[in-house]
């Protein structure tokens, strides 16, 4: 099953993958998370990817078509993947479709997740992430049981740098002119399913299961 999961910032994308990675047993591959974690370490990538992200625009084409270049060649994508936040521009797809059809591994399917822009700023401005494991909260649709720590480890919740009010009003016009037209590049493609990600999260998740087991829209 190699899934491709598109949509505008806080629409679930994180949400959903963590959820299918349990039920599929298949790997999340997060461009974001892959930055955050080169930030964190402070690599000379992460140095310069941080420039971009504080401000709420994309990190250089080459800069990320290379990380997911190198990562789709690791043994546990043999059995398929969930690409989070990637492709995310016109040059990335292409990039991707070249490197999947050089390692033989064609796409399934493109799930892409509509929500309108005002729930997208609420999503945004209440998810918290743990520190420890990574796991992702949102204080009012999804609060963990004691506020600020992680229900899995325990680990104390924080809120991500870009996930203030103006740079996620950035985020989502960056998406608008550089990341929806993806919409239109997979539905010409066939492979493209639209999913309302304005329902809740068990919802949004059972409509995920009932297209990966039948039909396109
Ligand atoms: P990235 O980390 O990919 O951020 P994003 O795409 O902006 O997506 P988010 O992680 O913000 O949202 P999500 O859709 O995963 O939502 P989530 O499930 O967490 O990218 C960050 C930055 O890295 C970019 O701005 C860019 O600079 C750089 N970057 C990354 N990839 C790149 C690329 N390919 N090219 C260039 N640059 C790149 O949900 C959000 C909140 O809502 C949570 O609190 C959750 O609990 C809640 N929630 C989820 N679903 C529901 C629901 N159905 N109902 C109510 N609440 C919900």
């Amino acid at each position: 099953m190699r899934i491709i999961l598109l949509g505008p910032p806080g629409c679930g994308k994180g949400t959903q993958a963590k959820m299918m990675v349990e039920k599929f047993g298949i790997p999340q591959i997060s461009t974001g998370d892959i930055l955050r974690g080169a930030v964190k370490e402070g690599s000379p990538m992460g140095k310069e990817a941080k420039k971009y992200m504080d401000g709420g625009l994309l990190v250089p084409d080459e800069v990320v078509v290379g990380i997911v270049r190198e990562r789709l060649q690791n043994k546990d994508c043999a059995s398929g993947f969930i690409l989070d936040g990637f492709p995310r521009t016109l040059p990335q797809a292409d990039a991707l479709t070249e490197v999947l059809k050089e390692l033989q591994l064609p796409l399934d399917r493109v799930l892409s997740l509509t929500v309108d822009n005002q729930a997208l700023i609420e999503r945004l401005s209440g998810r918290r992430t743990c520190r420890e494991c990574g796991r992702g909260y949102h204080i009012k649709f999804d609060p963990p049981k004691k506020p600020d720590f992680c229900d899995a480890c325990g680990g104390s919740l924080f809120q991500r740098d870009d996930d203030k009010e103006e740079t996620i009003r950035e985020r989502l016009t960056v998406y608008e002119n550089q990341t929806a037209p993806l919409i239109a590049y997979y539905r010409e493609a066939g492979i493209l399913a639209v999913i309302d990600g304005m329902k809740k999260i068990p919802e949004v998740q059972k409509e995920i299961d009932r297209l990966l087991g039948g039909g396109l829209d």
